[in-house]
């Protein structure tokens, strides 16, 4: 996990361009990981190399007080798997004479044995990472033919991969490689700089031409030039795509989070997730070109959701919906988990898959689980050329934009918008009567007023969560649809704020978790289903006749909940229950928000989490 980065200059650029090109990238590479990182490349023919515990900003600060240099450069964002965050544990990893670097992002699996093997020839290790293995098995299969080596290596290796690699004595020669986790190159067709990244992200703001790098291919790169090879070490031919010029700026615009600003983006998010996608007349949606065939979602007879996270949230959510209102047998099943559960996947079956980046190995390896199963795969993602865009069957974007802050919050609005869509378009294919498709587009078409109401309460939720930022322990409890949302909204408060937090069904509470229930427990009830309404009421009463604290968001002017529950934010009541989550799960996002910031918690990147989860 992590994100690797790589730079040879074209014309016009000079040695410390290189340096403060690579700090840029992965400065765009942070939110895969932000324990340690490192530079290393080749300066007037010597290896030179910088590393830092903690943010890129750090390695920043180093790299200028060593007034670092370099000619072309390798560099390296970590996200810990192997080893604390230590200086020696940051990447590059080296040889043991320091003329061989190495970045790495994924797992060698068999790091153990290889370190077992290679100890045995007195080499020495000075870090605990699985990516020292492979510094020191290429410099032991290294004859002056870096390429020769890496490929050699490549075979002793079990995991997952995306390598980029230099060696003093070739001095302008840069090797990427990658098994199973992203590799992207690209060359700008100006200046004939090239570019090595783990995606797609670090060349924001410029225009350069793309290639991605597919399993067991490597590429050498050169000055002004890029050579691909096959797993067979053939060479290969290969076409360069523009990438185009993404202009959405990633600023912060004002907002002192980007959390705060991209919950604030939600009206306008949902707006752009949802407009052309669907037809008022015939009270459906409109998904555009699919590549996978109609027939395959008019005779799907089950449907399997896969994500992780969050994502994982907005499957559950969408998994209710498809089975309500489309009534086709749905399950949404944690990427992770699924792939060991030797999965029934028939031709009937049409499988989602959910994921922000697109990048999140566990999602991306039980995609590939069930395409050698024979079924197609839908992916729903917000990033373009991602893994998991480029994999699927047939893709549909969120339109969200760029998501900085590592905890999500407008992509799970964008993907539960979609997904509302998508169950619309199953729905009418069936059964649906167009009225009722057209009742359900109404409802969805309010979804951004709605949660502009919602945001206008920000200071009314400022001062709720200032009160309640003092208890260490919340249950967060819903029904039906409230409880995945119930589930999102304790994942939004752990991540940032680090308290322990449960998402549970209110129903189930008194088969165990009640117990728990105490006046140092806060319970912040999720109440947005109308059709659980009354039951929802009765657990909410059985948890304050025990003493918990509880605060609800609940539909404008319930008076009965008001009396039950110390505080309440009200909610938009005109909303079915399908699409509640959605304004509803922007107030807790708020809520969460600003408990983590009286709590003086580093929101946009939480400690020991990443955005992108490139490791099973
Ligand atoms: C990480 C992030 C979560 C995210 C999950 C799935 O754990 O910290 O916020 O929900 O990955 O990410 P994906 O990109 O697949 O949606």
């Amino acid at each position: 996990m992590c994100g690797i980065f790589g730079f040879i200059p074209g014309s016009n650029e000079t040695a410390s361009d290189v340096v403060d090109t690579c700090i840029k990238g992965l400065k765009q590479l942070e939110y895969r990981g932000y324990d340690s990182a490192g530079i290393a490349g080749i300066y007037k023919n010597e290896m030179q190399s910088c590393k830092s515990v903690g943010k890129i900003k750090s390695l920043q600060s180093a790299v200028e007080f060593e007034k670092l240099n370099l000619d072309m450069a390798i560099a390296h964002t970590r996200w810990a798997t192997h080893g604390g965050l230590t200086n020696e544990n940051a990447h590059p990893h080296f040889d043991e004479k320091t003329k061989l670097a190495v970045v790495h992002n994924g797992i060698i699996e068999n790091h153990f044995e290889l370190r077992k093997k290679l100890a045995a020839q007195d080499i020495k290790f000075y870090s605990e990472t699985d990516t020292e293995v492979v510094a020191k098995l290429v410099s032991l299969y290294y004859d002056g033919d870096l390429k020769a080596a890496v490929q050699r290596a490549a075979k002793d290796i079990k995991g997952s991969y995306a390598l980029a690699l230099i060696h003093q004595d070739q001095p302008n020669l840069i090797v990427a490689t990658a098994r199973d986790c992203p590799l992207v190159l690209g060359l700008d067709p100006q200046t004939k700089s090239i570019f090595i990244s783990s995606d797609t992200n670090a060349f924001l703001g410029r225009s350069l031409d793309v290639m991605f790098v597919k399993n067991e291919q490597l590429a050498c790169i050169t000055k002004h030039s890029i050579i691909l090879y096959d797993a067979q070490g053939n060479m290969m031919d290969y076409k360069l795509e523009a990438l185009g010029i993404d202009l959405h700026a990633i600023t912060k615009n004002g907002f002192e989070h980007f959390m705060l600003k991209e919950i604030f983006e939600q009206p306008m998010t949902i707006n752009r997730t949802i407009e052309g996608r669907f037809s008022e007349e015939f009270g459906t949606a409109q998904l555009g070109n699919l590549a996978i065939p109609t027939h395959v979602f008019q005779s799907a007879h089950h449907i399997l959701i896969l994500g992780c996270g969050t994502s994982w949230h907005a499957g559950h959510i969408a998994a209710s919906m498809l089975e309500s209102l489309a009534r086709i047998p749905t399950q949404a099943e944690i990427a992770s988990e699924f792939r060991y559960t030797n999965p029934i996947v028939s031709e009937n079956t049409l499988v989602i898959a959910i994921s922000q980046s697109g990048e999140t190995a566990d999602t991306l390896a039980a995609v590939r689980e069930v395409q050698a199963k024979g079924a197609k795969v839908l992916g729903i993602c917000n990033v373009k050329h991602s893994t998991l865009s480029r994999e699927s069957d047939s893709c549909i974007y969120l339109k969200a934009g760029p998501e900085i802050s590592v905890c999500s919050t407008k992509a799970f609005t964008s993907q539960l918008a979609l997904l509302s869509l998508l169950t619309l378009h199953l729905a009418r294919i069936r059964h649906m009567e167009k009225a009722q498709g057209q009742e359900f587009i109404r409802y969805l078409k309010k979804v951004p007023q709605l949660i502009e109401e919602v945001l206008n309460q920000a200071p009314k939720i400022e001062k709720l969560a200032k009160k309640y930022a003092k208890f260490e322990h919340f249950f967060f409890l819903g029904r039906q649809y409230m409880f995945p949302a119930s589930l999102e909204a304790a994942l939004k408060l752990k991540e940032i704020s680090y308290l322990n937090a449960t998402g549970y069904p209110a129903g189930e509470m008194k088969h165990g978790p009640i117990a728990l229930i105490s006046p140092d427990v806060a319970v912040i009830a999720m109440c947005g289903n109308k059709k659980t309404q009354d039951k929802m009421i009765s657990n909410m009463m059985e948890v304050k006749s025990r003493g918990g604290p509880i605060m609800a968001l609940a539909p404008e002017g319930n008076e009965e909940i008001a009396t039950i529950t110390e505080d309440v934010i009200w909610m938009p009541e005109d909303i079915c229950d399908e699409l509640a989550c959605i304004p509803y799960s922007v107030a807790a996002q708020l809520f969460s928000y600003y408990i983590a910031k009286e709590r003086n918690c580093e929101i946009d990147q939480p400690r020991n989490l990443a955005k992108s989860v490139t490791v099973e």
